[in-house]
């Protein structure tokens, strides 16, 4: 089930109209909250916008790759507080994935927004833009931002033959297995 998920995931960027159903929502977050974190000291924090206003303005966060946002029905941002845990990040990804393997597997298309690290326009960060729409207190950092809705486009899952199997060494680096491709 799993896998089969995986072999068909892409990133969606177009979405219909129609809203996310409040049940989903709350599988979507109930996900969020199983991920697995360093040490179980889970970090993070979710806000979950179901609201066209503010993914409208989220949508502005940063001059590319954020545009999309204002055509999802639903975002949620992970943020985390780097002083509860040091690998806040990796424990914000995996929950970000979390997300977004769920999304899928309700019927849902997903694309992860990048917020931690990008800039805004030339003098703010696409963090501090983030903050101050969503008001996140400054002890948190803003990793990214999962838009989420149904697919408004069917994108072809990646073949095998795309698949980096020269990436992929065993027992020592280097060492391709009797049978590598
Ligand atoms: C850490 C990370 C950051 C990403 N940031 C963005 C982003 O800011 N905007 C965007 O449109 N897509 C973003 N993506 C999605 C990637 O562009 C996408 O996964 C990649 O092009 C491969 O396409 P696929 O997911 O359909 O296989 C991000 C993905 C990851 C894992």
């Amino acid at each position: 089930m799993t896998l089969s998920l995986i072999q068909k995931r892409r990133s969606i960027r177009k979405f219909l109209k129609t809203p996310v159903e409040p049940e989903k929502i709350a599988v979507l977050i109930e996900a969020a909250l199983r991920a697995p974190s360093s040490r179980g000291l889970k970090p993070w924090e979710f806000v979950v916008i179901d609201k066209a206003g503010i993914l409208e303005k989220l949508a502005n966060s940063k001059p590319y790759g954020s545009a999309f946002l204002k055509n999802a029905v639903l975002g949620i941002v992970i943020c985390a507080d780097p002083k509860r845990c040091d690998v806040w990040i990796e424990d914000s990804s995996i929950a970000a994935t979390y997300i977004q393997l769920t999304a899928q597997s309700l019927g849902l298309g997903s694309c992860w927004v990048q917020i931690r690290e990008r800039m805004c326009d030339s003098t703010r960060t696409a963090e501090e833009s983030v903050r101050d729409v969503l008001e996140i207190p400054e002890h948190l950092r803003v990793d990214s931002l999962i838009a989420i809705g149904y697919p408004a486009e069917d994108l072809p899952a990646h073949s095998q033959d795309e698949l980096q199997y020269e990436k992929v060494y065993y027992n020592r680096y280097g060492e391709k297995a009797k049978n590598a491709k």
